[in-house]
């Protein structure tokens, strides 16, 4: 069967322009005082593929990302683009606009007061800590199909296990690379604690299975004790395909 890529009809009332020129000095020292805090744990533990991906979109160190000069580098590679956003997505509008390469996008930063932690993606979280993996092809195309495929389930069932494939892979994925692990998943790129716990040995690392992950829970609200180590990107794509198969067809 194919899934054809829904219309933005239920993001449309989300969509926003991002008024770069807004952004005061203060905000881009916030800005660089958080990527000059997270980028020596990045360079050394990031998955080359997220490195590739910072390099490839262009984004800056001391300047709040433009996005639309972030996109003018990302589309031509893999099709996607950061897209603005005014908050908080439902699940219908996430889907539709993941399922249309379009990753909903805040714009807003949090404050010097909070660097360590927010309770709501902020700018920093959105493109630091997820749209490099978007340059990456196979990245990209898993990430297009989770959203087709979630955007025609109805299922509130089928839908929690999705959002736990999303979770340990998206949010909290991890990747053998060069002997050891190395992080992909924008809630540890983004996040100074959770990517210490992880280097530190803190959570039980499994090998990816798609039937355990559909099937772990998970809390948003205490570190991860369990993730799943993928062998290589491909893998998370046949996931999706996969829980496709499981969840929309019952095969
Ligand atoms: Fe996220």
């Amino acid at each position: 069967m194919v899934i054809r890529s829904p219309s933005l009809g239920a993001a449309e009332p989300f969509l926003i322009q991002q008024d770069w020129q807004a952004y005061t000095p203060e905000q881009h020292a916030t800005w660089a005082e958080l990527v000059g805090h997270r980028m020596p744990q990045i360079e050394a533990h990031a998955c080359e593929q997220y490195l590739q991906g910072f390099h490839q979109i262009g984004l800056k160190t001391d300047l709040i990302p433009n996005l639309a000069d972030v996109n003018q580098r990302l589309r031509p590679r893999s099709g996607w683009s950061a897209t603005p956003v005014s908050g908080f997505l439902p699940p219908d509008a996430f889907f539709a606009m993941l399922a249309a390469r379009k990753f909903p996008t805040t714009t807003w930063l949090r404050s010097k007061e909070s660097l360590a932690y927010i309770p709501q993606p902020d700018i920093f979280h959105d493109v630091f800590g997820h749209v490099p993996m978007h340059a990456h092809p196979v990245f990209a195309d898993f990430l297009q199909h989770y959203g087709a495929v979630c955007a025609a389930l109805t299922d509130k069932d089928a839908l929690e296990r999705m959002g736990r494939l999303f979770w340990f892979t998206v949010e909290f994925g991890v990747i053998r690379q060069k002997g050891g692990y190395r992080l992909y998943g924008s809630g540890l790129i983004s996040s100074q604690g959770e990517s210490s716990y992880v280097i530190g040995g803190g959570p039980e690392i499994r090998d990816f299975d798609v039937d355990q992950v559909l099937n772990q829970q998970f809390s948003t609200s205490e570190m991860q004790p369990v993730l799943y180590a993928v062998e290589s990107f491909d893998q998370i794509y046949e996931a999706t395909h996969e829980a496709e198969r499981r969840l929309c067809h019952g095969v």
